[in-house]
């Protein structure tokens, strides 16, 4: 594990110092300070990362643009997972090019899982050459270096390091007000055929314990109610440690059990943090799921009944070509397990179609065991080749009309289960956690139940609601329940989400 030394932080430190008195002249001269905007693409990791680059930003001095055109710094986080989350930054970097030609004093930024690809990095020195600096998804501490060197020494910055690192306590601007992400550990060691992420993030590094916790104490002290703990497997979590006994460790749970330090252990350490309503987490491989931490999700109520297992396939032969290191039938037995100890479990997965050499008869297996397991979502994707992994050099590629048949084939079958699973909630009461105004309706309010099953609904009586919540004209305020709980009666049942109204106003 190679966290970043308190040396190197207080390097960077002395940066943010002076980018953040040159800041401090230029708006003292403007009256308006210099603005960011940022533009993350991809999975809540990078989200995450996102919101510490504007953390970083917002300590030197900069503030937060409302588009891209205000800014006077733009940064990419780049995703390279599929080849459609490549396309959008190259669609997004011809819009920048525009922009920067009125604007030659921009600054452009950059960054992400796709710097860590040659290819790409070449390609934007070439076509994109206004890019101002580069940096990877394991470097994004020294920003204030990069900028420094742009802003003072008139550099083309680029910082994409080859090593695995791992910085804490950077600063984070946290884009949502009820619900934080928190990431528990980089990287990944499992090298999927198809995937990219281990050759983008890295090995695995997991965060210590106490740093973890100690975020999350900080979290619910803010009022935060829900975390969302990240990591590409969680259920790895500690498996870098080598041999670190637990008592060194901060939790309490694992203690005298003779078990080491684990993600069942973190959790159950997370759930006794008071304050929190709700604690979700993800991703958990197959492979590496212990009974021990479905017991710790019964045990605490405050753990979502919630578990995102990607599937992949349903085809033990695609699942072994894609190293996965599970059969369906040992997939089957954990959704068994799982079910058994956790009353009212949402489950949900992703699963690829027209991976290298799938068979019709291998995709039957897939809708099969969709068909046995029935979960609530799933992420549907085609396949989409990866220069330099495994299965990109696979024979059998399939044909696009192929993929495509199939994946409508797939997204109907979900799309019933997932109609199906919120017909099991109507009539019943459920618990929302409010993110706000449903998009479409002033006065309807969206939230997510425990088992993250989206929910629109209606207050017949808006003196059911504090008074914070309401204007002065009586009508409900959105923004201001952010957060709140509420107790809702499930009423009409639509294929992605559930309505109803107000039953009861719990926090
Ligand atoms: N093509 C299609 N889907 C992919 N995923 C990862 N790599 C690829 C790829 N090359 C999907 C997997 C993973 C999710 C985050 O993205 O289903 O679980
Ligand atoms: Fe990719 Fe597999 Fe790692 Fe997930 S577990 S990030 S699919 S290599």
């Amino acid at each position: 594990m190679l966290s970043v030394d308190a040396g190197e932080m207080s390097r960077q430190q002395n940066y943010i110092t002076q980018i953040g008195l040159y800041q401090a002249e230029y708006q003292r001269r403007n009256g308006v300070s210099r603005k960011y905007w940022i533009h993350t693409y991809g999975c809540q990791l990078n989200e995450n990362d996102g919101e510490k680059i504007a953390g970083l930003l917002d300590e030197m001095g900069f503030n937060p643009a409302v588009e891209s055109r205000d800014a006077d710094l733009i940064v990419l986080n780049t995703c390279s997972i599929r080849e459609n989350a490549n396309d959008k930054l190259y669609g997004n970097l011809g819009m920048i090019k525009n922009l920067r030609r009125d604007r030659p004093d921009m600054i452009v930024a950059v960054c992400g899982c796709m710097m860590k690809q040659e290819e790409h990095v070449a390609k934007i020195r070439r076509s994109y050459g206004f890019v101002d600096l580069i940096f990877g998804p394991q470097d994004l501490h020294r920003l204030p270096e990069l900028l420094y060197q742009r802003i003072f020494q008139n550099q083309k910055p680029y910082g994409v390091g080859r090593e695995d690192s791992m910085a804490e306590g950077l600063p984070i601007h946290r884009a949502r007000k009820f619900r934080a992400l928190c990431s528990i550990m980089y990287g990944c060691n499992n090298f999927c055929t198809y995937c990219i992420v281990p050759y983008a993030r890295g090995r695995e590094r997991s965060r210590r314990p106490e740093d973890i916790l100690a975020e999350l104490r900080q979290l619910a002290a803010a009022g935060y109610r829900e975390v969302m703990l990240l990591g590409q497997n969680v259920n790895s979590y500690g498996h870098d440690w080598t041999g670190t006994p637990v008592e060194d460790q901060a939790g309490a749970d694992a203690k005298g059990s003779g078990r080491p330090y684990d993600f069942a252990a973190l959790l159950a350490d997370a759930a006794r943090i008071g304050g929190l309503y709700r604690i979700r987490f993800m991703t958990s491989h197959p492979k590496d799921i212990s009974s021990e931490l479905l017991k710790t999700m019964s045990r605490y109520p405050v753990i979502e009944p919630h578990l995102h297992l990607p599937m992949q396939s349903g085809s033990n032969h695609i699942l072994e070509q894609m190293n996965r290191h599970y059969t369906r039938e040992r997939y089957l037995d954990i959704i068994r397990e799982a079910r058994s100890l956790i009353p009212d479990l949402a489950l949900s997965t992703d699963i690829i179609v027209g991976f290298p050499g799938e068979t019709e008869a291998d995709f039957q297996d897939t809708l099969d065991l969709m068909e046995q397991v029935q979960f609530d979502s799933a992420f549907t994707f085609q396949y989409s080749k990866r220069a330099g992994t495994p299965a990109a050099a696979m024979a059998g590629q399939i044909p696009a009309d192929v993929v495509s048949e199939r994946f409508g084939r797939l997204t109907a079958l979900q799309n019933s289960h997932s109609l199906a699973s919120n017909q099991r909630w109507v009539g019943r009461s459920a618990e929302v956690l409010i993110e706000g105004r449903s998009g479409t309706a002033d006065q309807i309010l969206s939230g997510r139940t425990a088992q993250n099953h989206l929910v629109n609904f209606s207050v017949p009586d808006p003196s059911m609601l504090p008074a914070s919540c309401r204007r002065p004209d009586g009508s409900i305020d959105g923004a201001a329940m952010e957060g709140s709980l509420a107790q809702v009666r499930l009423t009409l049942a639509k294929s992605f989400s559930l309505e109803g109204y107000l039953e009861a106003w719990h926090a």
